[in-house]
Order: C-alpha cells, then sequence, then structure tokens
C-alpha cells in the first residue's frame, strides 16, 4: 500500500504533542514529509527531533515543494483559512485543528476551497471521537433519548488561563474561552443533536479576571495584554425548535478546576456525557443507566486516525467542513450579541 504523505504547517504544541505522536502510531500508512513553521528554528528542530526530512519557514515553498497528500494544520486560528485553503488548492486533504477559523465568512471560504478542490477538510473535534460521546451517539440513534430539545454545554476552569501560546491574545485567535473550549463541547453537542440549524443567539462575555494577576493553573499568562473574554454564557435556538445553553470560562469562582460537560435533554431520556449517564423512566420507574465498561481511547490519536483512514479510503465529504460553518456562524452570532447586547438572528 502507498503510504499517505503528510506535511505539517505549524510545529508548535498540538503539533508535536497530538498530530506528529499520532501519525507515528501508523507507521505502516503514514510518512511525515515536512513541516513548515514561520519560527524556522522551531521547524527545523522539530524535524530533526521527528526524523522528518524536510523543514521549511514557510509553507507555500512547503506545499510547492513537497508532494504532499495530507497536510495538518496546526498554526493559530488567524493562520487557519489561508493555510487550510492553500492546502486544498496544493490539492492535499486537510486536518485543520479547531476552531475552524476566526468568523464564519472564513470558515465558509474554507468549506468552498473544500468543494471545490474535491478534497477532505476535516476538523480537530476530538470530543467526538471520545467513548462517551461515540455510545451516547449509539443510544441517541436507537432513540433511546426520543426529541432532544433542551441541553447544556459547559467547559469551565476555575484558574486555566493558558500561559503559552497566543491563547489570550484576540487578534490572533478571535476571542477567548468560548472559541477555544467551549467551541469543544459545542460541537460535540451538536455532533450528538445531528447539527441542526440554528436560529437565534444570545450572548454575553466577561472580562473579570484575566486582565489581573492571579493563581496559573496552566502557566502564568500575560495578564497586562489579555485581550479575549474570560468568561462567555449564552443560548441557542435552532430551527428544529431545540436550544442550549452554554457557559464557558478560562478563569471563574467556581469549585471544580476543570468541567468540560454536554447535557441533553429528551422527550424519551436525558443524558450527561463526561463520563455518561443517561437518565429515563421505565416501567414506572426513574432509571440511571451508565455503562459498565467504555475503552479507553486516546480521542486526539483517534479523530487523527479517522482522518488518515478517510484519505487512504477516499471519503471524501463536505460534512465536517459545513459543520464548521456552521459551528462559527453560532460563534460569530454570541461574539456579536455580547457585543451589542442584543440577540442575533442568524
Ligand atoms: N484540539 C485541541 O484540543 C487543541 C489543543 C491545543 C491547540 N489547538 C489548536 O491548535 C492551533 C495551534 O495551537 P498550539 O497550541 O499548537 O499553538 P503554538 O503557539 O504552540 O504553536 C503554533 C505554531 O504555529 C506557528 N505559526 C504561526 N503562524 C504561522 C504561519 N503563518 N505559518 C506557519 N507556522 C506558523 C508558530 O510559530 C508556532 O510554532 C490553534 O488553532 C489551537 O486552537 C487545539
Amino acid at each position: 500500500m502507498t503510504k499517505l504523505k503528510v506535511a505539517l504547517i505549524g510545529a508548535g504544541g498540538i503539533a508535536t504533542d497530538v498530530h506528529i505522536p499520532a501519525y507515528r502510531k501508523v507507521p505502516e500508512q503514514v510518512e511525515i514529509v515536512a513541516v513548515a513553521d514561520v519560527a524556522y528554528d522551531k521547524a527545523k528542530t522539530v524535524a530533526s527531533e521527528y526524523g522528518i526530512p524536510a523543514a521549511f519557514d514557510n509553507y507555500e515553498t512547503m506545499l510547492a515543494e513537497t508532494e504532499a497528500d495530507a497536510v495538518s494544520v496546526c498554526v493559530p486560528n488567524k493562520f487557519h483559512k489561508n493555510a487550510a485553503i492553500a492546502a486544498l488548492e496544493a490539492g492535499c486533504h486537510v486536518l485543520c485543528e479547531k476552531p475552524p477559523a476566526m468568523s464564519q465568512h472564513e470558515a465558509k471560504e474554507m468549506e468552498d476551497a473544500a468543494t471545490k478542490s474535491g478534497k477532505l477538510l476535516m476538523y480537530g473535534f476530538h470530543y467526538r471521537f471520545q467513548s462517551e460521546t461515540q455510545a451516547a451517539k449509539r443510544f441517541i440513534d436507537a432513540g433511546e433519548l426520543g426529541d432532544i430539545y433542551s441541553g447544556r454545554v459547559q467547559a469551565i476552569r476555575r484558574r486555566g488561563i493558558p500561559g503559552w501560546g497566543v491563547f489570550t491574545n484576540k487578534e490572533l485567535q478571535g476571542g477567548g474561552p468560548l472559541i477555544d473550549i467551549g467551541v469543544h463541547m459545542l460541537d460535540t453537542a451538536l455532533f450528538l443533536m445531528g447539527y441542526p440549524e440554528p436560529a437565534v443567539v444570545l450572548g454575553q462575555t466577561h472580562q473579570q479576571l484575566g486582565t489581573k494577576k492571579g493563581v496559573g493553573l496552566l502557566g502564568e499568562w500575560d495578564y497586562q495584554n489579555y485581550t479575549v473574554e474570560d468568561m462567555a454564557v449564552g443560548m441557542i435556538t435552532f430551527t428544529n425548535g431545540a436550544s442550549l445553553v452554554l457557559e464557558s470560562a478560562f478563569a471563574a469562582n467556581v469549585e471544580k478546576r476543570d468541567t468540560m460537560q454536554v447535557s441533553l435533554m429528551g422527550n424519551k431520556g436525558g443524558a450527561d456525557i463526561f463520563p455518561l449517564k443517561m437518565y429515563q423512566e421505565k416501567h414506572d420507574t426513574l432509571i440511571d443507566i451508565t455503562p459498565a465498561y467504555l475503552s479507553e481511547i486516546n480521542a486526539h490519536q483517534t479523530e487523527i486516525h479517522a482522518f488518515v483512514a478517510d484519505c487512504i479510503e477516499g471519503n471524501v465529504t463536505d460534512r465536517f467542513a459545513k459543520q464548521g460553518t456552521n459551528i462559527q456562524k453560532i460563534i460569530d452570532g454570541l461574539y456579536q450579541s455580547a457585543e451589542s447586547g442584543k440577540a442575533v438572528y442568524l
């Protein structure tokens, strides 16, 4: 079997912690051929550490000189769109890190480029690959929750402002916890609900803790140059009559260090996903259902291996690209609503 030739754009944390190790787990299927980073030293160091044959200081040259079949886009959000489109136009399948982009407009451009190229554009939403999410999906698809009409999405850290990267820089990331971690739980909820069409959003953002010096459980952040929200709350309604409420924070005065949760309520059952627990009424009895066993998987790896399998098998779908545009529409709406103080009709 010919191996999938993979190149990476960006040689930072997610590339070295997740993408490269996952590709290296399937050496019979994947050969990493090149890495590009504007910080050329970083590209060279990563290339030499992982035995990647070529390092570049820009992805345009890398795409022109390397016959890659697939590209991982692992750069700050501001650069997702241009990098992903360049890779698609160079004839590569693309796995772009989350969030899809900075805005709905950008995500749509990426979706259109994928359609034009006939290549796969997938996003790094690994929570949908978790065993809990996959099991919940099987129960939901079998009708165990009935019609899901309401849900709650939480991505809340007590003191988890990232002390590395550019996660606190609005110009480079587009926002704070909403676009960075809230987006993971929102995608998980939407995935389980069948990605309904959003109708109206109401959002509010706060900047209460990030701009002040404080305890940093994820390192020390630059509080003097903190330009994103530290908490976002919102409500989303969908054209099918369902709704979601959302809370996402890098820092908040709460008990738990870290909450990543999706809760769904349907007319036949409800569920919390992390960990998976379902709630029903059967035979005049309220019952809870918990899986006795779920396989322990590395969801990041499972996601990347699913991407590899789809590339090799030529399973090109526009599903992910369309979902990317859809979720970005909700994020845009929530930020717009927070700014205007008014509900946004999508
Ligand atoms: N799936 C997840 O759970 C997860 C976790 C962390 C980060 N991410 C996403 O991954 C992306 C990168 O995050 P990170 O933590 O790796 O950041 P990072 O800052 O560690 O690395 C980003 C790298 O991109 C390089 N870069 C910047 N602009 C570039 C360009 N135009 N061309 C080439 N290289 C460029 C930087 O020099 C840096 O080395 C972000 O979009 C982030 O949201 C996803």
